[in-house]
């Protein structure tokens, strides 16, 4: 971990947290054999499917996949990033953290970092009364935009009057430390040097505040069309411009059955959806969209639809932003308006109710970028489809399921009314209806060694179907497994489960055999009933990695072919060693001799299988 504490911390919390007490004051546990079930509380469901082990101090879902230690479920259900929830772990047991601090930990770090968060409740309190207990302008401001004062209050808007110092003396008064208060980005240095004035004046507010309900900064308005529309907080230690999404505080608890969050680019579009019913908004505080904004969202939803301004969801930074998202795990989803207008103008003009259908049509990411650069090229002249296909071609490739490839493919060649076999050959190049040649089954004289397609001359590297070794390989043939009885019983006709490399894989590859022995169908309560929790975790892992293909038999007998080629690998990376450490012997007896000659006629052996694996 950091080295805010040391790591005996993180053993004694989870030691004195027992996980069955911990999880019980959230989700309602039954015992069932050896391990506790309940409805998973990070996904809807009507049957259990959230298994907890007391043995091993570890829980999972097989419906959603979530897993982990009590650590883990803390931050998870809370939100909260580690530090935060081992000090709460802490706490729970009356642990005495201070005896575990590290050489990183501050305390006068922290005690500032808090005394910030202070300064800034107050002056949102300060904001937020001169708002609301007197008549002045701002207030009329928000009515003319048509904000209720119920949403005032839930957003924690305010008005600094027009006053060079009146935050800054109240500040003062409250006995804050006035450096501090500069720190906090409320007040600016007077040009001598001499004392300091307000930052905002005559302006609205809007208090930015974290997840975890914290007064990190604020965004203030002019009343008018005077320039600049907006000044918001200074970075400081406590507010990053780049990492912070205005209305995750509320939104977070509204993410409906789809965990989806609506990012939208200013902070009027947030409040004024929020008001008319679409309550999981929030917003980029006027910059792109960051790696640091996708990873926070990661956090709290599965789908992001993205209603920026057309200009800027087509910048390079946000479509970067939004690959990421996408890389990460979360769908995207492009949200367009016509017009120029923003989504606080939309709604305003169309209703609510149009905007949620519009919600539900948001274009997929790849389609957006396609539309984007259908665009951007003049699809009636040769020369702008070839560079509209030669693009595109980049988008189709970085596509991984070869079903969703197919299916832009299509998409495509009808935008720029060119054969789609045309950008089929340019994506694969030429060699993507060549069969393998090589078959390989249980029955061993059919291997590789005496395979009559071989040829030298035509060697190529075996298509790479994984870089991690084995344990994806076993996986991908388990998940194949789980798909049908009939497609096991395919498997098993051409694998032994002593194949497997990877013991707990090949457990659940006996079980499942033994499964299909009395049943149909697969059932998951069965299954979390009969593996232990290590592998039920590795089987909602498989089913979880959505792994996609169009034709099961090639498929299989890829992955058979690359788990056959990873363990001759193996043997060949051992057979070598052995011949080196035999070969730096200095006085080498006939006995090593020998068992050099034995191994590399082995070794040319295992060369000779390999490459008669290789694709014609
Ligand atoms: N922004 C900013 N500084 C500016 C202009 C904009 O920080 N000078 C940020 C604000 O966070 C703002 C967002 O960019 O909310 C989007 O800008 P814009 O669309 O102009 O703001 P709206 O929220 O739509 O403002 P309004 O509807 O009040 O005009
Ligand atoms: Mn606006």
């Amino acid at each position: 971990m950091s080295n805010m504490y040391s790591d005996g911390l993180i053993e004694e919390v989870l030691e004195r947290n027992d996980i069955i007490d911990v999880i019980s004051e959230y989700v309602n546990l039954k015992r069932t054999g050896n391990n506790y079930k309940a409805l998973c509380p990070f996904h809807k469901e009507k049957t259990p499917s959230f298994v907890v082990s007391q043995d091993k101090q570890l829980y999972h879902c097989f419906g959603c996949g979530a897993a982990g230690n009590t650590l883990n479920f803390i931050m998870h259900i809370e939100n909260l990033d580690f530090i935060d929830a081992l000090e709460i772990l802490a706490e729970r047991a009356n642990i005495d953290i201070t005896q575990y601090r590290g050489k990183s930990f501050d305390q006068k770090k922290i005690d500032k970092r808090k005394k910030l968060y202070e300064i800034n409740r107050e002056a949102a309190l300060y904001f937020y009364k001169n708002l609301i207990t007197r008549k002045n302008d701002g207030l009329k401001y928000f009515k003319s935009r048509g904000l209720s004062v119920d949403i005032i209050k839930k957003f924690g808007l305010g008005y600094a009057i027009d006053d060079w110092e009146s935050l800054n003396r109240y500040l003062l008064d409250k006995d804050f430390d006035q450096e501090l208060i500069y720190e906090a980005g409320l007040v600016i240095k007077r040009k001598d040097n001499k004392g300091y004035y307000d930052r905002f004046r005559n302006r609205v507010i809007f208090p930015i505040i974290s997840p975890t309900k914290k007064v990190i900064g604020f965004g203030g308005r002019v009343l008018d069309d005077s320039v600049p529309k907006y000044l918001n907080s200074p970075e400081s230690s406590i507010f990053s411009k780049g990492s912070v999404l205005y209305g995750l505080n509320l939104a977070r608890s509204e993410l409906g059955d789809k965990k989806r969050i609506i990012v939208v680019e200013g902070y009027t579009d947030v409040i004024s959806l929020y008001q008319n019913g679409i309550r999981n908004v929030v917003a980029t505080l006027g910059t792109a969209f960051t790696k640091n904004h996708g990873q926070l969202l990661k956090r709290y939803c599965d789908e992001v639809i993205i209603a920026f301004d057309s200009d800027t969801a087509g910048e390079a930074a946000t479509l970067r932003g939004l690959d990421i998202l996408e890389e990460i795990g979360c769908k995207v989803k492009v949200l367009r308006f016509d017009n120029d207008m923003d989504p606080d103008e939309y709604i305003r003009h169309y209703g609510s109710q149009v905007l949620k259908e519009k919600i539900e049509k948001a274009l997929p990411l790849v389609d957006y970028k396609i539309e984007l650069l259908k665009n951007n090229y003049n699809l009636e002249t040769n020369e702008g489809k070839i560079d509209f296909i030669k693009e595109s071609i980049n988008i189709l490739k970085s596509l991984k399921s070869s079903v969703e490839r197919n299916i832009y493919i299509t998409k495509v060649s009808e935008m720029a009314d060119v054969p789609s076999n045309v950008i089929k050959s340019e994506i694969y190049g030429n060699n993507r209806d060549k069969k393998y040649k090589n078959r390989f089954y249980k029955d061993k004289s059919n291997s590789f060694t005496n395979n009559k397609y071989y040829n030298k001359q035509k060697l190529k590297p075996v298509k790479k179907i994984e870089k991690n070794g084995s344990y994806e390989i076993e996986k991908k043939i388990i998940s194949l497994s789980l798909r049908s009885k009939t497609k096991y019983h395919k498997i098993n006709s051409m694998i032994n489960p002593d194949d497997f490399i990877n013991d707990k894989l090949k457990n659940i590859y006996n079980f499942l055999g033994n499964y299909y022995k009395n049943n149909e169908k697969l059932n998951l309560d069965l299954v979390i009933d009969n593996l232990d929790i290590e592998e039920s975790k590795l089987i909602s892992e498989i089913l979880h990695s959505n792994f996609t293909y169009d034709d099961f038999d090639k498929t299989l007998e890829e992955l058979i072919i690359s788990l056959e080629r990873f363990k001759i690998d193996n043997e060949i990376y051992s057979t070598k060693k052995e011949i080196k450490i035999l070969e730096m012997k200095e006085n080498k007896e006939e006995g090593d001799v020998n068992r050099i000659k034995e191994l590399c006629g082995k070794l040319i052996e295992l060369e000779k299988k390999l490459m008669n694996m290789r694709v014609n």
